[in-house]
């Protein structure tokens, strides 16, 4: 995919993606109707590897993030390596994006981060935020482990519900976490949940938030 020809302050020495045209249009679809959508097996041979690897180095020093009131929430977070910036903000991704949404946009590192789930861990459902720095936003599921993935209650699925939510919801769209696969949305506009994982069940995603690019040049 050729990218946008806009200023990326990391180096690119490799090709990210491999995705279908036509799974780039079911995307597109998806989004404009349920504010979601995913890609499955959305990357490059290798590429997903070289995350994977560097997400499992910064796993040490992440921090642990637990919340009851209001949002609800358990989970280790930590900070976005430099692969992880250089493929969040590499010209395939905002070109990716910018088909997607009809507009480009541009990463707003300070909001983005890498999540490990691991049993029990969890994110009710919420709203990104701030909104005006996560116009949309990229999941990317580096790792996903369950011996019952298809469990109605595997913690391995995302909930998509609609712009407002109230408790005993149902969801308007149910997104398999998988390895490999790529989810873009409306992140601060659609409520969505990540549900307690399962005993044995491990996400590692990527969470990367963009802001709208004529937005972004106002920033100081
Ligand atoms: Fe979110």
């Amino acid at each position: 995919m050729k990218g946008l020809n806009t200023q990326s302050a990391f180096q690119e020495d490799i090709r990210w993606l491999n995705v279908k045209q036509s799974a780039v249009e079911r995307l597109r679809r998806d989004v404009s109707k349920l504010g979601f959508g995913h890609l499955e097996q959305a990357f490059a041979p290798e590429a997903l590897e070289k995350l994977r690897q560097e997400a499992e180095r910064a796993l040490p020093n992440a921090k642990h993030a637990e919340q009851s009131e209001a949002l609800s929430y358990r989970a280790s977070i930590g900070s976005c390596g430099r692969q992880m910036m250089t493929f969040l903000s590499s010209a395939e991704v905002r070109t990716l994006l910018s088909t997607v949404f009809d507009r480009p946009f541009t990463l707003a590192q300070e909001v983005s981060c890498v999540t490990f789930y691991g049993s029990g861990d969890h994110l009710g459902p919420h709203l990104d935020e701030p909104a005006n720095r996560c116009v949309v936003t990229i999941l990317v599921y580096l790792n996903a482990e369950s011996s019952m993935p298809e469990a109605s209650d595997s913690g391995l699925n995302l909930r998509i519900y609609g712009s407002a939510f109230e408790p005993g919801q149902s969801a308007t769209m149910i997104i398999p976490t998988r390895t490999g696969t790529i989810v873009l949305g409306y992140g601060s506009r659609y409520w969505h949940e990540r549900p307690h994982l399962r005993p044995g069940e491990r996400v590692i995603a990527i969470t990367g938030c963009y802001a709208s690019a004529a937005d972004n040049r106002a920033q100081p």
